[in-house]
């Protein structure tokens, strides 16, 4: 509805829906959309004049948000789904649709249960996201989780919205750090056989290549990442083992978050792509001279003053390189029309070289969207960052496993989850600790760095994953209430429209109209590549619920039909949460 109401102003006005800014107010008593487009119009000499010349000579904007609004009344159909169009001190134009639209829209969300809210936006599109990511022979930091949480929940959006979407995870496997692995793994056996094990190892070496020894050493770890550029078998299998190392640990934190990929493309994959583009004569004349012989591409003209470096002196390739050899095959291989790296803001400048670089050679043209999420940091709880080299060692599987360990405490405290069949238990506080922590990590804005608070995690009464879940399973206990006492679920189902079209109490209609809005706060994730918006949403959605829950009665009331239309609205705001957590990847619980 969003996107045809936003249609019909906009083309009545003669301007482009882009240039309207429809939005949904925070509260039905703005209207159920809303514009500022008086306001900017009147700010904005050459806005004004696209729009209808019986509104131009308005003396503020609050007269011409007026004078719009006669004008969108007298010359469009919007009254037939409207209820009214009004202009609102200083100059916004509010519109609220008609009750019967947001009541209708009950019976429909039932009868798209697992698909209500999903759409064809997307059809014959495809989206590439690269997300996760980790690095090879380093244990899996809270870094790479948020890149693995939050690309998840970016892919079921835009699976959810109709598009193909390619998940891939672009593993940190080569690079000349594996050359100073394989000097040392030749001389030091590993203590232990494990990611941490090649991580000292690595430490080892630098505090081993102090002084001469030093030049002696990073000499030969450079040819020995050289021998694995070129494929020498003894360089490839010590190679092979640590990767062989590193994945085993790093499925076990997969399958504990319940994340999954399409393909595993690391860096190393990259290897015959570079070395066809090294013999391409058009890509070798974008390659310049850099300093001591580096080869490099020359991004000035975007704006851009340190040029790509593409390989180093000694002739091996870089991170830079071997991300440029993978777009060009996704480009080729995929036809994307948006490709999304979940990477952390740090990366910043990287990102814009590799971009700029890829439009230059005219790979990506104009239509691809290339988008870097550049998420922000997990601060430790004291302000500052959470990183391994400080020994501040953050492991993640145990923060994952302390998780499920407090969701078990809150579950032992609950009144309402003492019926949970012990069969369910286990799975249940997993599914409520995986999803605190999945849900405080997307709840906040992707770009800001976030304190890691377990009080603020696990929040029974705040914005987080269990309160979420709680309602969900609020919901559902009320439905099993009804049906205990004889209600049949089916009639509810398909109950008669006319029933449900009863006066709306403020609370009532407010629920109803968020439910209406879900699937145009799920597009908006979308263009803004925030799984937050569907937060937000959920989050007031609960709120609502609960405040609803706690003054009516729902079972308990007398009317009916009323008692209907409030089962109704239950059972709708069950199936709109079980979509939207999972499309943040987070589980539903039926009890709680
Ligand atoms: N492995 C890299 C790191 O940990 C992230 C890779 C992100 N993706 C990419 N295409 N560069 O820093």
């Amino acid at each position: 509805m969003k996107d045809r109401i936003a249609e019909v102003v906009a083309s009545s006005l003669g301007i482009v829906t882009s240039e309207l800014l429809l939005e949904i107010p925070e509260n039905q008593d703005f209207g159920d959309y809303t514009t500022s487009i008086a306001m900017r119009a009147f700010a904005d000499k050459s806005l004004l004049e696209k729009l209808p010349e019986s509104v131009r000579d308005s003396k503020d904007p609050y007269d011409l948000a007026s004078s719009l609004v006669v004008f969108l009344e007298e010359k469009t159909d919007l009254l037939n789904y409207v209820e009214k169009i009004l202009a609102i001190k200083p100059g916004f134009i509010n519109i609220w649709l008609k009750d019967e639209i947001l009541v209708d829209n009950l019976i429909h969300i039932s009868k798209k249960h697992y698909y209500y809210g999903s759409s064809d936006i997307g059809r014959n599109k495809r989206v590439v996201i690269d997300y996760s990511s980790p690095n090879i022979a380093k244990r899996f930091s809270i870094g790479h989780l948020r890149s693995t949480i939050i690309g998840q929940s970016l892919y079921n959006i835009y699976e959810f919205l109709g598009y193909k979407v390619i998940g891939d995870n672009h593993l940190g496997d080569w690079g000349t750090q594996f050359g100073k692995l394989i000097y040392m793994l030749k001389r030091h056996p590993l203590e232990s056989v494990t990611v941490e094990g090649l991580e000292k190892l690595y430490v080892k070496y630098h505090q081993l290549a102090k002084g001469e020894e030093k030049e002696k050493m990073d000499f030969e770890a450079r040819a020995w990442f050289a021998k694995l550029e070129k494929g020498v078998p003894m360089a490839r299998e010590i190679w092979r083992k640590c990767v062989s190392i590193s994945m085993r640990e790093f499925n076990r934190i997969y399958d504990l978050l319940g994340v999954s990929f399409d393909m595993m493309m690391g860096e190393s994959r990259y290897s015959n792509v570079l070395k066809r583009l090294l013999k391409n004569k058009h890509f070798l004349s974008y390659l310049s001279e850099g300093e001591g012989g580096a080869k490099i591409i020359d991004l000035q003209e975007y704006g851009i003053k340190t040029p790509l470096m593409f390989l180093k002196s000694d002739g091996t390739t870089t991170y830079a390189a071997r991300d440029l050899a993978c777009i060009y095959y996704r480009i080729r291989r995929f036809e994307p029309h948006v490709i999304i790296y979940e990477v952390g803001k740090e990366q910043t400048l990287h990102f814009k070289q590799v971009f700029a670089a890829a439009r230059k050679l005219g790979w990506a043209g104009d239509s691809i969207i290339l988008h870097h999420t550049a998420h922000g940091l997990y601060l430790s709880p004291s302000g500052k960052k959470f990183s391994t080299r400080e020994g501040d060692v953050v492991n993640l599987e145990e923060v994952l496993k302390e998780a499920i360990r407090k969701a078990g405490e809150i579950i032992n405290s609950s009144k309402t989850a003492r019926d949970i069949p012990e069969k369910d238990l286990e799975r249940i506080t997993n599914d409520i600790g995986i999803g605190a922590i999945k849900y405080f990590d997307l709840k906040h804005a992707v770009g800001s760095d976030i304190v890691f608070d377990w009080n603020k995690i696990l929040d029974l009464k705040g914005n987080s994953g269990p309160y979420i879940q709680y309602t969900f399973a609020r919901t559902n206990s009320v439905l099993e209430k009804a049906k205990e006492k004889g209600f049949i679920v089916k009639d509810l189902e398909y109950c008669d429209i006319e029933v449900l079209r009863l006066d709306l109490t403020d609370e009532e209609r407010d629920i109803a109209r968020l439910l209406f809005h879900f699937g145009e706060f799920v597009k908006k994730a979308a263009v803004d590549f925030s799984p937050k918006v569907i937060c937000d949403y959920l989050f007031a959605l609960c709120q609502r619920y609960n405040s609803f829950y706690d003054k009516y009665p729902i079972l308990k009331e007398k009317n009916s039909k009323k008692k209907m239309f409030r089962l109704k609205l239950t059972e709708d705001i069950g199936w709109v949460i079980r979509n939207g957590l999972r499309l943040l990847g987070i589980e539903v619980v039926e009890r709680m």
